[in-house]
């Protein structure tokens, strides 16, 4: 596809998979530059066979660029993303400074693609790397019936945090095998080898950590369902890749189980697993991939319209870097960007 590109933040986690996941499809921009902080520049990073330096984010670094892919720090976002706008570009954040902002979509391109006509802010957010899987899976059962609650319990492994979560995890992990003190955690609020962790997030003022706020708020704008009832519990589980989600969901009828499956067998981006041939979902198969797995599709046997279910997908790829690529993909497909 012939846009130009920048990756903002191409050396941390989610950006460094970006570069990948731009590879793996087939993106042969007719230029891309890398950019990160201060602290980054001198480094080089490798590109469809070709060395690029990495370049000092700064307003300069705008100019001719048609999609800017970004992965920064929120805060990092605010100021630039507007910046990279009056350019001329086109963003797609992963940050979640735009996410609950009415004038940016945030899409899953096999949920909502369409949103990607209303960016008035020349901004498309790229959801939470919990809410995108879960809206992969419910949008299939919700066209069976419409979705009246949904419960969900995650279990969200260290590369959450980024590139500082695997570090702090890895020098956790090696003492914790080895029987030595594990050191004091860096990145992780507590000690995450050996232990789970369910307040590894700011708590906001409702009692509910930033995250499961961000669960519930999103999976409503994506679903277009602001009406929605969402209940989310959030915990850090010792995973280097990929989230796992508990989900119940309650539907306006009642759902059978071989229903449920049919639906979500042909769904996009969606594998089911099948239990009965002693298949379930682990991250551990879901890592390093780009679809989100679904199984264990049960009744609940407290509650005829609601079936429980289990969902896990890679939280870099899936639940950040390929999906913003997709979103790319899809705006140069829609016409919204133009090759040139
Ligand atoms: N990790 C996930 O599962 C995940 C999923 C969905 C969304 N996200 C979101 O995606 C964003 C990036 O996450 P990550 O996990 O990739 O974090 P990360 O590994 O910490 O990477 C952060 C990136 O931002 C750059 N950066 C930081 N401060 C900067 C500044 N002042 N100017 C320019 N560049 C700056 C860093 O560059 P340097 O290396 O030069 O510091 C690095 O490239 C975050 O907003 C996060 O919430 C993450």
């Amino acid at each position: 596809m012939d846009v130009s590109l920048a990756v903002v933040g191409a050396t941390g986690a989610v950006g460094e998979l970006i570069r990948r996941v731009l590879e793996e499809q087939g993106f042969t921009p007719s230029t891309i530059k890398f950019l990160a902080s201060a602290k980054s520049v001198g480094k080089t990073v490798t590109f469809r066979g070709k060395e690029y330096p990495v370049e000092l984010l700064r307003p300069e670094a705008f100019d001719g660029v048609q999609i800017v892919l970004s992965s920064t720090p929120a805060g990092v976002s605010k100021e630039y993303a507007p910046i990279a706008v009056r350019a001329g570009a086109i963003v797609v954040d992963n940050s979640s400074a735009w996410r609950m902002d009415p004038d940016c979509p945030l899409v899953v391109p096999e949920v909502n693609p369409e949103e990607l006509h209303h960016a008035r802010k020349g901004i498309v957010a790229n959801p939470n790397c919990v809410a995108i899987p879960l809206a992969v899976a419910l949008k299939p059962l919700a066209d069976l019936s419409p979705l009246r609650r949904i419960v969900v319990a995650t279990y969200q492994s260290s590369s959450g945090k980024g590139a500082t979560g695997l570090i702090d995890f890895a020098a956790q992990l090696t003492a914790y095998a080895a029987g030595t003190p594990v050191p004091k955690p860096t990145a992780h609020r507590a000690q995450l080898a050996g232990n789970v962790i369910t307040l590894d997030w700011t708590l906001d003022d409702n009692g509910y950590t930033e995250e499961e706020n961000k669960v519930v708020h999103e999976t409503r704008k994506i679903l277009g369902r602001p009406d929605l009832g969402v209940s989310a519990t959030c915990v850090r589980v010792p995973v280097k890749v990929a989230h796992c989600e508990a989900v119940n969901v309650e539907f306006a009828r009642p759902i059978g189980v071989e229903e449920a499956k049919a639906a979500l067998a042909k769904a996009p981006g969606v594998v089911l697993m099948d239990e009965t041939k002693g298949e379930f979902p682990q991250p551990i198969h879901a890592a390093g991939t780009d679809h989100t797995y679904v199984g264990r599709v049960r009744l609940d046997p407290s509650n005829p319209n609601a079936l429980n279910l289990w969902i896990v997908a890679d939280n870099l790829r899936k639940g950040a870097a390929t999906n913003a690529v997709q979103c790319a993909a899809e705006l140069v497909r829609r016409g919204i960007v133009k090759p040139r």
